[in-house]
């Protein structure tokens, strides 16, 4: 547990939200069952294995002495979140809040983007940490395109979420985002962020079951960027290993000729090699370009089990 308590000790003043330590990564030996995010102001600390007291106490302290530091006089504020093996194959967690209070609404902030998280609630807080560089890649490709088309790209956001692709690329100049996912509570949320953003206009919000129907999806094309970031398991509604393809076969006639795809997966027993060979089986015209390097908060013993972001660009007759 020391690399986490170092952590913590050298930790600066949080301002955006963010990983603080990336036990989970593998890179420091005996602390694999330890994260540390920020969610400003309230720090949450994850276990995916058992915990004694004395550990949370001894991390506790650890926070509260760096906290005085960093912010004198103000009150800290943890929630410890317990995923053991057993809560994890029930689908359950554990959540506590250890010491002081979580704003409601609890707003962060990323990059000057503002999005609505919950702490207290389920295993995903309403924004993916590891996406960053993701965000940051979608606004920096949009407006690349608006600079040199003089028009905003039209973008499709598969898997939306809360939608804080969405965010980024309406924030990088899109025209217009259509935003799919069947967790209406997400996209209330999602909604919720881009008002947050000021951004009134330009995104279209579709609470439906991807596979259910292609109808309104396709209607909206082409699209200058599909963005895929579908869950690696989810019972009932979707399986990296026999859905992807569903998805990656509809790509030629979602995207404009010389449009792109960022395609994500995080599932580590599934390597880049998975991603790309099912491209090629299900939708050869579509060319590798690069993968998005994942934060360096995040960095992994084995980057091949750790996210994957994989820009494809699509080669069809008549690209640009
Ligand atoms: C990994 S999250 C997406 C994260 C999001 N792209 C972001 O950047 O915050 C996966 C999402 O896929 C949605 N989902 C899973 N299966 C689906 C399906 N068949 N149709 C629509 N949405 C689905 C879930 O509701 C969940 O919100």
């Amino acid at each position: 547990m020391q690399a986490l308590l170092d952590a913590i000790a050298a930790m600066p003043a949080p301002v955006d939200a963010g990983r603080i330590f990336h036990g989970r990564g593998g890179r420091h030996p005996g602390c694999e069952q330890w994260t540390l995010d920020c969610y400003p102001p309230v720090f949450v600390l994850t276990s995916f294995a058992q915990a004694s007291e004395d550990d949370l106490a001894a991390i506790g302290a650890a926070l509260q002495a760096r906290w005085q530091q960093i912010a004198p006089g103000q009150s800290l504020s943890w929630v410890f979140q317990h995923r053991g093996e057993v809560l994890r194959l029930a689908g359950r967690s554990d959540t506590r809040l250890m010491a002081g209070s979580v704003p409601d609404p609890h707003l962060v902030t990323e990059d000057g983007a503002r999005y609505r998280v919950h702490v207290l609630k389920g295993q995903n807080h309403g924004l993916f940490l590891d996406m960053a560089a993701g965000r940051r890649w979608v606004r920096a490709h949009v407006a690349a395109l608006r600079a040199r088309q003089g028009q905003g790209a039209r973008v499709l956001n598969l898997f939306a979420y809360t939608c804080a692709f969405s965010v980024a690329a309406l924030q990088g100049g899109a025209a217009q985002v259509v935003n799919v996912d069947m967790g209406r509570g997400s996209i209330a949320t999602g909604q919720h962020n881009h008002r947050q953003n000021g951004l009134d206009a330009g995104a279209s919000f579709l609470a439906h079951d991807i596979f259910s129907s292609w109808g309104k999806i396709t209607r909206g094309g082409p699209y200058d960027l599909v963005i895929a970031d579908p869950p690696s398991y989810q019972k009932g509604s979707f399986v990296a290993t026999k859905d992807y393809a569903r998805v990656l076969r509809r790509l030629p006639e979602l995207l404009s000729a010389g449009g792109h795809a960022l395609l994500c997966l995080n599932a580590p027993e599934l390597g880049v090699d998975f991603l790309r060979a099912q491209v090629q089986e299900q939708a050869p015209a579509l060319a590798f370009v690069e993968r998005v390097s994942n934060p360096p908060e995040f960095a992994d013993a084995d980057e091949n089990r750790a996210l994957k972001v994989l820009v494809f660009r699509n080669n069809t007759e008549g690209s640009t």
